[in-house]
């Protein structure tokens, strides 16, 4: 049977860290959650020092999140393992990850250090490390432009002081699969205790080889791959894990190793992550794009109709692909509707679905057919939104080739009611500036995004934004199948959630 492939999840720290996918404490809980379904066996959930809310999401994880160990980042610095250890101690199992350096050219430019102080620097922090946690991942930033003797002496180093894991990164996206199967063989035949630690590997995409690298080095001896959800990270991403998860299990005979992923939630994992940021994966996307597993060619159709085995590598089943998707209309029931939302990964209260089950009938009066998108786009959006600080009770815009683009806009602030008008370069701009005097909270947008969540005329409209106000950022999304209602509502979240943080006095 092989042996086990660990599966070490940093979508909600490399993945997050990226821009466009950044997520608060709660969004980083509910992914946390979906991730420990999926049975990942290490959630790295942030880099507690970077931020307040790093900190608070990894402590919220640790303190929530059963099953998977939790983990974290940081330097080698005392006062970053403090801090991480600060957040992932309520963990049932944690880990704490440190971050050195491999590379000359990370030593040099980045550090400005020697190959020598960094072993004894990254010596004295595993040690450190190992005495608040038994279980301690040190990895050497860069590893692969490293030299090969001075990696191998870091190596050596840090397993003698107690690293449990160490961790070759690709940071950088740059090796091939041949040559990174080569040096994991090289670091299993040179460090003298490697038998000591679990070998991992951390893959990044820039040249588009991030799997396959993982792959080689599985075949040489790593037993742990560390990558994101969708691919989602730095620059082109990190690797792909459903897709490297899929690889290993479908070509379980070339590979013969094995995951303990319940590769039936993949689905479900990926959607949710795209709901949460906004950002969903092209459609050719390998395992989870709407593609995958769709055969348009008519010769296709034919042989998958006779057999999928002729087209199908995989059934779509194996990664928990609704088989149909068309759910729910206007006559289904709220037990329908509350098992439908359990089935797409959702664990929500009574009074959240009762709220959600009243969109949903508004909606069905609207749309005949409720896809699994509508209602995702129901429950974030209702997920989404803080204690509300205004409300938007009525909106108006005219706008046209011949005419200046306007909105009336109309806002409740507990018992008081406000309202004004203003013109603006379409109506999606005259809103934003009705909102703003209003509100008296100006906001720039800086990012802007709309989305049809499913096909036809009547589609959901789903709005993403991030917007600056002075000395804050936040961001919003909302869903209607007015468009206009959608953009204001998406850009009234993200002023809520400055007013409600300004109200508690609190930054976020
Ligand atoms: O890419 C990288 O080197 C990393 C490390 C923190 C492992 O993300
Ligand atoms: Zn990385």
């Amino acid at each position: 049977m092989g042996e086990k492939i660990w599966i070490f999840d940093t979508t909600l720290r490399d993945g997050e860290q990226s821009p466009g996918f950044s997520m608060n404490v709660e969004e980083k809980l509910r992914m946390a959650a979906q991730l420990a379904k999926l049975n990942v066996d290490v959630i790295e959930a942030g880099f507690p020092i970077s931020s307040e809310g790093d900190f608070e999401a990894v402590k919220a994880v640790a303190q929530n999140i059963k099953g998977p160990v939790i983990c974290g980042l940081c330097r080698l610095l005392k006062i970053d393992i403090d801090r991480a250890w600060e957040a992932l101690k309520y963990a049932q199992r944690a880990r704490i990850h440190v971050l050195g350096c491999g590379s000359d050219i990370h030593l040099q430019y980045k550090l400005r250090t020697t190959r020598e102080q960094m072993i004894q620097d990254s010596i004295e922090a595993v040690k450190h490390a190992r005495s608040l946690c038994d279980d301690v991942e040190f990895s050497p930033e860069d590893a692969t432009r490293a030299d090969g003797d001075f990696l191998c002496q870091l190596l050596e180093a840090v397993i003698d002081a107690g690293a449990t894991t160490v961790n070759i990164p690709d940071t950088v996206g740059y090796i091939t699969p041949g040559e990174f199967g080569a040096l994991i063989r090289t670091l299993r035949e040179r460090v003298p205790n490697i038998h000591h630690a679990r070998i991992s590997v951390h893959c990044h995409n820039d040249l588009g080889l991030g799997v396959a690298n993982m792959l080689a080095a599985i075949e040489n001896g790593a037993r742990q791959v560390e990558g994101t959800i969708n691919g989602i990270g730095e620059r082109a991403g990190n690797a792909a894990l459903e897709e490297l998860i899929m690889a290993l299990k479908v070509r379980a005979n070339y590979y013969g190793h094995y995951t303990d992923i319940v590769t039936e939630e993949i689905y479900k994992t990926s959607r949710l992550l795209g709901s949460i940021t906004g950002i969903h994966v092209q459609p050719n996307k390998a395992i989870v794009g709407d593609n995958a597993f769709a055969h348009e060619a008519g010769i296709h159709q034919h042989g998958v109709l006779s057999n999928p085995i002729t087209y199908e590598i995989m059934t779509p089943q194996s990664i928990g692909l609704p088989r149909n998707r068309i759910v729910l209309g206007k006559h289904s029931g709220r037990h329908a509707f509350a098992k439908r939302l359990e089935d797409l990964g959702y664990e929500l209260t009574k009074d959240e679905i009762n709220r959600a089950f009243s969109r949903f009938k508004d909606l069905a009066d609207k749309k005949k057919e409720i896809f699994d998108e509508d209602l995702e786009a129901i429950v974030e959006e209702q997920l989404s939104s803080v204690a509300d600080v205004f409300m938007l009770e009525y909106i108006h815009a005219t706008t046209g080739n011949q005419t200046v683009p306007t909105a009336t806009v109309r806002l409740r602030r507990e018992d008081v009611v406000l309202q004004d008008a203003a013109i603006g370069d379409g109506p999606v701009d005259a809103a934003y500036q009705a909102i703003d005097r209003i509100t008296g909270i100006p906001g720039r947008l800086i990012d802007y995004q709309i989305k049809a969540v499913t096909s036809g005329k009547d589609a959901i409209g789903e709005v993403h934004v991030k917007v600056q106000f002075n000395g804050d950022a936040a961001s919003g999304k909302a869903a209607s199948t007015d468009v206009i209602e959608a953009s204001a509502k998406a850009y009234l979240n993200a002023v809520n959630k400055v007013a409600f943080r300004a109200k508690r006095g609190k930054q976020p």
